[in-house]
């Protein structure tokens, strides 16, 4: 019998070479040119899971990219896990400033460095190495099944219809999740919850074409103006947010919940430093914690219209636009904050201009209690590998399906990721300590001894 660790030590190349291997397939699920990636790294992950010691494995259709499913059941009577991961990743830009081909993992100072290294191929990889660990040594306490997507970058469009469609293969009692972050190695906290999304392109056009600005300009509406305008009347001075109802249907959080928040106390002044701003800026009466936790947003991704070319050409544009996204709380909804959106648009926008607002994508905010059986066996995995009792955190990031689980399947899932804020997930660069992942592929075990004997 080898001990997890022992597990690592002995086939440490082989895993990382097998984790390479998916890493090196460029799958950008934003990029609809790469159809072959998409299929590839489905295959890829489907015969991993089978020589891994899955009894069935198989890459599923769905509406847009592939999903891989895999089970091994051991007994029907006891309990069964299923395990979410993604193998989509984001896109690469701008490439000029990745140190080394995002596609061709390195290793450099003790972390992997690669498109997907985090985000979700290594942390997924955890998931497959610690499952072949119990497998070989016969130490599999329970069901497994593993649900992988190929959409979570662009919101999961196809796998609400696909749990629908498959409610009874994807029954399970909890979902395993490595898709979130820890605040250290020194620090190790569970995820919580993690925020819902609303994200939207609006449009504001004027003129039938750009327009002298000289012979129009002062007696014509400016599209560009109107837009600038219409979203700093968004937020107040204290940051927050003047859509009317926008906080309709924020839910309120206890006293005690904020205090249990707060014992992570994020410094201000080190984050400020990390990202090289003079200081921090969010809603008054929050702290940072609570900020990021448990407080909505809005804020704009992009913006353009007009001449942003080089030098100066005097123009008033016919039309400007900006993608402006929201994260949610609890009990938002983005269908309701669509339309509260829409309605604040209608008021505001002045006589002179039109506006269009298109829906890009949403999800609803999720949260599971600290106190519950799924939490409690992760709570004790983490003690036991790190040595010390993790602190509950309520993510500012967003993974929209783990919310259309709860609803579709009825199955709450537990968020139990080893990514850092540094591994620079979504940017070049992204990065993921072999530490951090060995420790995951060491934790995991646990986590299925724990549930399972709970
Ligand atoms: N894994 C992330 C979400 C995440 C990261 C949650 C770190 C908590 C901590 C996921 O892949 C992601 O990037 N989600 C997107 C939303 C999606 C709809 C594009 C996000 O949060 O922006
Ligand atoms: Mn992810
Ligand atoms: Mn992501």
């Amino acid at each position: 019998m080898h001990s997890v660790t022992e597990f690592i030590k002995r086939n440490r190349d082989r895993i990382l070479d097998e984790l390479f291997g998916l890493i090196r397939i460029p799958s950008v699920s934003s990029d609809t040119q790469v159809e072959k990636a998409m299929h590839d790294a489905a295959a890829y992950l489907k015969d991993h899971l089978l020589s891994s010691g899955a009894d069935h494995a198989e890459v599923m259709e769905t509406e847009g990219w592939p999903v891989v499913f895999a089970q091994k059941m051991v007994d029907g009577s006891l309990p069964t896990i299923l395990v979410y991961g993604h193998y989509d990743v984001q896109p690469v830009d701008p490439l000029e400033e990745w140190l080394s081909p995002p596609f061709e993992p390195e290793i450099r100072e003790g972390r992997i460095y690669a498109r997907g290294a985090d985000d979700d191929k290594g942390q997924l990889f955890m998931q497959l190495k610690a499952f072949e660990y119990m497998v070989s040594e016969d130490k599999l306490p329970c069901n497994v099944k593993f649900l992988i997507e190929g959409e979570e970058e662009i919101g999961s469009p196809s796998l609400k219809a696909f749990c629908r469609k498959h409610h009874k293969l994807l029954g399970a009692d909890v979902i395993l999740v490595s898709d979130t972050t820890m605040l250290s190695l020194d620090t190790p906290t569970l995820t919580i919850g993690l925020r819902g999304l609303a994200y939207f392109e609006l449009i504001v056009k004027g003129p039938v074409r750009d327009l002298h600005s000289g012979l129009y300009g002062g007696a014509v509406l400016n599209p560009a103006n109107v837009l600038a305008g219409l979203i700093s009347n968004m937020k107040d001075p204290s940051g927050r947010i003047t859509i009317p109802g926008f906080y309709d249907d924020v839910r309120e959080v206890s006293p005690e919940e904020r205090r249990l928040l707060n014992a992570l106390s994020l410094d201000a002044k080190k984050m400020a430093g990390s990202i090289q701003v003079s200081a921090l800026f969010g809603e008054e009466g929050f702290t940072v914690t609570e900020q990021l936790g448990i407080r909505p947003t809005l804020d704009v991704n992009g913006i353009w219209g007009g001449f942003t070319g080089e030098g100066a050409k005097t123009i008033l544009p016919a039309r400007a636009s900006a993608k402006i996204s929201m994260r949610l709380v609890p009990d938002q909804k983005p269908e309701r904050i669509e339309l509260l959106l829409k309605k604040y648009l209608q008021d505001v926008v002045p006589k002179g201009v039109e506006f269009e607002l298109r829906a890009l994508h949403g999800g609803n905010a999720y949260v599971s209690p600290w106190d519950s059986r799924e939490a409690a066996a992760a709570i004790r995995a983490i003690e036991k590998t790190f040595g010390i009792r993790p602190l509950p955190v309520r993510s500012g990031g967003s993974i929209p399906v783990i919310s259309d689980f709860e609803e579709i399947l009825g199955i709450k899932a537990v968020l139990m990721g080893f990514g850092l804020e540094s591994d620079a997930i979504h940017s070049p660069n992204e990065n993921y300590p072999l530490e951090n992942f060995f420790k995951g592929i060491e934790t995991i075990p646990w986590y299925f001894h724990y549930y399972v004997n709970s």
